[in-house]
């Protein structure tokens, strides 16, 4: 979801640094985002390479006026991208996360800047998709949602603000359905691609919770129902042990190929 973020601050006329730890990671989606580019400039959208040289992959975090993390949903790894980044950006810089659900609260306390650190809970594909969710931490300032709130229409996106409760308002609300789902998979109710046709043509959904789990990533599921299990203290939230299972097997959804569908390469 990294690249799609910058893909989309960069449409907006805005300088991108791309940092990924992982070597090769940010010009991989340098590519992906010239793909996306190219079917947005057929429908009259800016040239490309336009935007892609708003981008610069780097090596480490560097000074900005805003961050935007999107690693992947472990506590311990984005505390960590928390700290550093509350040592390399200016006092005055916004960090902000695209969790799902880790708390925003838990992301500001290991910094010493609690009240610039805010939830920017964008939607995949990011280019498409028009909902960012804001996300307000138990210290986060009104001029910190209002300028996070600000830059969302700028990207040409909605906001919608929310309180730092588990999983947000999306995720309290997407991954019960898609958890459900898996657990209609495990009991034989039916079959995947009947209960997808059952959430699509019944509910007019764009995709099934099955194939927008694989979307999402089977992994990303787990521990977002991990979060809202832990945070309410309620079983109903326990992830199904189908997904666990798949997860186990390295079926993680379109990333690596297959999850509850088959996916080409
Ligand atoms: N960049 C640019 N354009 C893209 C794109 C991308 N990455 N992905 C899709 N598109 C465009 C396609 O080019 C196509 O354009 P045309 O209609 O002009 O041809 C259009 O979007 C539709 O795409 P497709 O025809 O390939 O397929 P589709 O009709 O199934 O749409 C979809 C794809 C937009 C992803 C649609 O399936 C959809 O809305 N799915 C649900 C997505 C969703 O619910 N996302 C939220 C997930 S939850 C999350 O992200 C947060 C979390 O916390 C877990």
């Amino acid at each position: 979801m990294g690249g799609g973020i910058a893909q989309v601050v960069a449409a907006s006329g805005r300088h991108v640094s791309l940092f990924d730890a992982a070597p090769g990671a940010a010009e991989h989606a340098v590519e992906t985002m010239r793909r996306s580019l190219e079917k947005l400039a057929a429908k009259g959208g800016p040239a490309p390479e336009g935007v892609l040289e708003r981008i610069t992959p780097v090596d480490d975090l560097v000074p900005a006026e805003l961050m935007i993390e999107a690693v992947i949903e472990s506590p311990a790894v984005k505390e960590e991208v928390f700290r550093r980044a509350d040592a390399v950006l200016p006092a005055e810089a916004v960090l902000a996360s695209n969790t799902s659900s880790i708390p925003i609260t838990s992301l500001g306390a290991v910094t010493g800047r609690p009240e610039r650190v805010i939830g920017m809970h964008f939607f995949n594909p990011v280019p498409v998709m028009a909902l960012v969710e804001v996300v307000r931490g138990l210290d986060t300032s009104d001029e910190t949602t209002a300028a996070v709130v600000g830059l969302a229409r700028d990207l040409g996106k909605t906001p919608a603000e929310a309180r730092d409760y588990p999983g947000f308002v999306s995720n309290r609300i997407l991954m019960p359905f898609i958890n459900e789902a898996a657990y209609a998979l495990m009991q034989g109710v039916s079959d995947a691609q009947s209960i997808d046709a059952i959430a699509k043509l019944g509910f007019n959904h764009p995709i099934g919770p099955l194939a927008l789990a694989d979307l999402i990533g089977l992994d990303t599921c787990v521990a977002i129902m991990e979060v809202l299990q832990a945070g309410f203290g309620d079983p109903k939230f326990a992830p199904c042990p189908l997904l666990r299972q798949y997860v186990q097997a390295g079926r993680l959804g379109r990333k690596s190929g297959r999850g509850f569908y088959e996916y080409a390469s």
